[in-house]
């Protein structure tokens, strides 16, 4: 938020926030997530959703988060939930030889069906005869428009292949529909180059040769698993920004991690992923160069060691915010 107040300030965005309390704190003394009426006035009366992390080890089930965020992705139907996986630094690099030329792919994750849909039950609970029944759902329409989203993203940005994962070698029926989806409207994009390997293949690659990648489409729970992996990529889930899309519609910013209850009140936690999603949010609302002076904070504190401990420096969330702040105001 200190560096959305630096960049509204700069450039004169002009954007008001309001403040919605839908926290675990929140739900555990109401009872209440999403409240009624809320998805409407989300769509209808703002630009954009910044949301923090999810997660507080005193909701298990996680309640709130599924309530507040699958509902948001969900209701608002956005279907695309676009992972840019960038290395900002040399430094921050797992791999041995790999810098930030070789680590610069975007993820399409599917967002609205596949495994998320909670369509299942339970039967003979807590017997030794328990049966449990977890289905996916992928449709025509919400294939397609997720690889359309893709294609179109290469094209917009002079990029020149997009690779399909999926398991469609063991899941005969929802990824053979990706498989016949994805040659049909890789027709329409004779330009780019079309490839598509299996889930697993892709994740030995993405450790093996992540240059090769430039934008991948994937089911919602490959999506998922394959976001993680890029995170650490980038070095680390407090590098990961993330946008949920549905373009003209009022879309939701959040970062990749969780809350990381176990560094709750330590003022530890790295910031950077959640300013790097704001970075994604005002670049969405056409704000270019607030967005891209954002990034460049970040570079420059990376830089400057301006960070904290997981990127091995000294500066607390706060101070690290401060730096990002001042950088976006004046640099
Ligand atoms: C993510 C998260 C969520 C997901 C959880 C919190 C439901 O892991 O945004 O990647 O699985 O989509
Ligand atoms: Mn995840």
């Amino acid at each position: 938020m200190k560096v959305l107040a630096a960049a509204n300030q700069r450039w004169n965005l002009d954007l008001a926030s309001v403040h919605f309390p839908w926290s675990a704190d929140h739900y555990l003394e109401t009872g209440e997530t999403l409240p009624e009426g809320a998805l409407d006035d989300l769509r209808e009366n703002y630009a954009a959703i910044y949301i923090g992390a999810f997660g507080d080890p005193r909701v298990p089930d996680m309640k709130h988060a599924a309530d507040v965020l699958l509902g948001i992705r969900f209701g608002l139907d956005l279907y695309i939930n676009f992972r840019p996986i960038k290395l900002y630094a040399e430094q921050l690099s797992p791999l041995r030889n790999k810098g930030v030329a070789d680590v610069d792919f975007v993820v399409f994750r599917e967002n609205t069906e596949g495994a998320y849909v909670g369509v299942g039950g339970i039967f003979k609970k807590n017997t030794p005869d328990e049966v449990a029944l977890q289905e996916e759902i992928h449709t025509r329409k919400g294939v397609e428009r997720i690889l359309r989203a893709a294609f179109e993203y290469a094209m917009e940005h002079g990029l020149a292949k997009v690779c399909m994962a999926d398991k469609s070698n063991v899941m005969r029926y929802g990824h053979d529909l990706w498989q016949r989806a994805f040659a049909e409207v890789s027709c329409d994009f004779p330009r780019i180059e079309a490839s598509h390997l299996f889930v697993d293949a892709l994740a030995m690659q993405l450790i093996r040769k992540p240059e090769q990648f430039e934008v991948i489409v994937t089911n919602n729970m490959f999506g998922d698993i394959l976001t993680d992996l890029g995170a650490a990529l980038q070095g680390g889930l407090g590098m990961a920004a993330s946008a949920n899309l549905h373009p003209g519609h009022t879309s939701m910013f959040e970062p990749v991690h969780g809350s990381a209850p176990k560094y709750a009140g330590q003022g530890i936690a790295n910031p950077m992923a959640a300013v790097l999603t704001l970075a994604l949010l005002l670049e969405t609302l056409g704000h270019q160069e607030a967005a891209a002076t954002i990034e460049e904070a970040v570079r420059q504190a990376l830089r400057d060691g301006a960070t904290t401990a997981d990127l091995g420096g000294r500066r607390s969330t706060s101070e690290v915010g401060d730096f990002l702040a001042r950088a976006t105001g004046t640099t």
